[in-house]
């Protein structure tokens, strides 16, 4: 039973076994125990307090890209950033709430000749997501434009935090156990042709080598050391391979399609079945950079 306090100041929107595969860029996986959507940064503020306060368990839902959500489902509660999509400008930095989307800002930064986030054009997910993964392209991660970022700490504080050197790494920063509320961007004044016009091109070139969003996550291992995890995937012979509904992407051997009616087992063995090959064809054992749930 959830408290009658927080139920009386919540002004979003909740519900019990909500199906999250439509909340995911893979369209797969199963229900949330709990699901919550506030409507602002103090409510989901709140709300996390609250979850904390009853000892329930607890994640972060941004756009579902870059996850894979167990058939299962999630035990506990998800609470989404859906309704948290506010975009604005201040002089020389744009202000994003955690839950808009990063093609949106980047669409807003370019209709307002404001340059400096083309690199991120064509990614999927939120802000929040961005941050936190640190997302981004060959032509630069998120964390290079971060000037500030408004963080729920795990105590339930609302903290101010500049990040400092090292606090970004590949895919990778040092939000932790926080939760991203807001972000607050570096841009720089550039006419509104040139900006859109690199917009353009990059989602080109990524439309060229990769397949869209739509059922998958994005890449599914991490780039080792040695290099592009897909050359090494195309070369150790996987394009194609399936596993059920799923399939190795015949045009970035990094990107797994669900072509339609997959699941999250299927996605598992295609998982283990080319690591396995990897492993054998050239002796490097990829890691995951999607996040599993449940
Ligand atoms: N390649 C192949 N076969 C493939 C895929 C790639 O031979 O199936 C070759 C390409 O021809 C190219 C090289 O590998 O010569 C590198 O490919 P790409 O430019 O696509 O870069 P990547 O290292 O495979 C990384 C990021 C992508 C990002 C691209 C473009 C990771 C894990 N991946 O991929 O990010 O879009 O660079 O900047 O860091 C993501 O993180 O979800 C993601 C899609």
């Amino acid at each position: 039973m959830l408290p009658t306090d927080w139920r009386r100041r919540f002004r979003g929107r909740w519900s019990r076994d909500r199906p999250l595969a439509p909340c995911t860029t893979w369209r797969i996986g199963g229900p949330a125990q709990l699901y919550f959507e506030p409507a602002g940064v103090l409510d989901l503020a709140r709300t996390v307090r609250m979850l904390r306060r009853i000892g329930a368990p607890w994640r972060i839902l941004g756009g579902g890209s870059n996850l894979l959500v167990s058939d299962g489902g999630v035990a506990g509660a998800v609470v989404s950033l859906a309704r948290l999509r506010t975009i604005r400008r201040a002089g020389e930095r744009v202000e994003a709430d955690a839950g808009a989307r990063l093609a949106d800002v980047v669409r807003f930064c370019a209709g307002r000749g404001l340059g400096g986030l083309e690199p991120l054009a064509g990614i999927p997910g939120s802000v929040g997501g961005a941050v936190f993964g640190n997302a981004g392209s060959r032509h630069g991660a998120i964390g290079h434009r971060v000037r500030a970022l408004d963080l729920l700490t795990p105590q339930g504080e609302v903290e101010r935090r500049v990040p400092g050197e090292g606090f970004f790494g590949y895919r990778s920063s040092g939000v932790g156990d926080a939760v991203v509320l807001r972000v607050e961007l570096d841009v720089a004044p550039a006419a509104v042709g040139d900006v859109c016009l690199r917009t353009r091109e990059i989602v080109r070139e990524r439309n060229r080598s990769q397949p869209g969003w739509v059922g998958n996550a994005g890449c599914v291992f991490r780039n080792p050391a040695e290099g592009s995890a897909g050359r090494l995937i195309d070369r150790a012979g996987c394009k194609g391979m399936r596993a059920g509904g799923v399939r190795v992407s015949r045009r970035h051997a990094n990107f797994f399609q669900n072509e339609g009616d997959g699941t999250a087992e299927q996605v598992e063995r295609l998982i283990d079945r080319v690591r396995d090959r990897v492993r054998r064809a050239c002796g490097i054992e990829l890691e995951l950079e999607v996040r599993r749930w449940g």
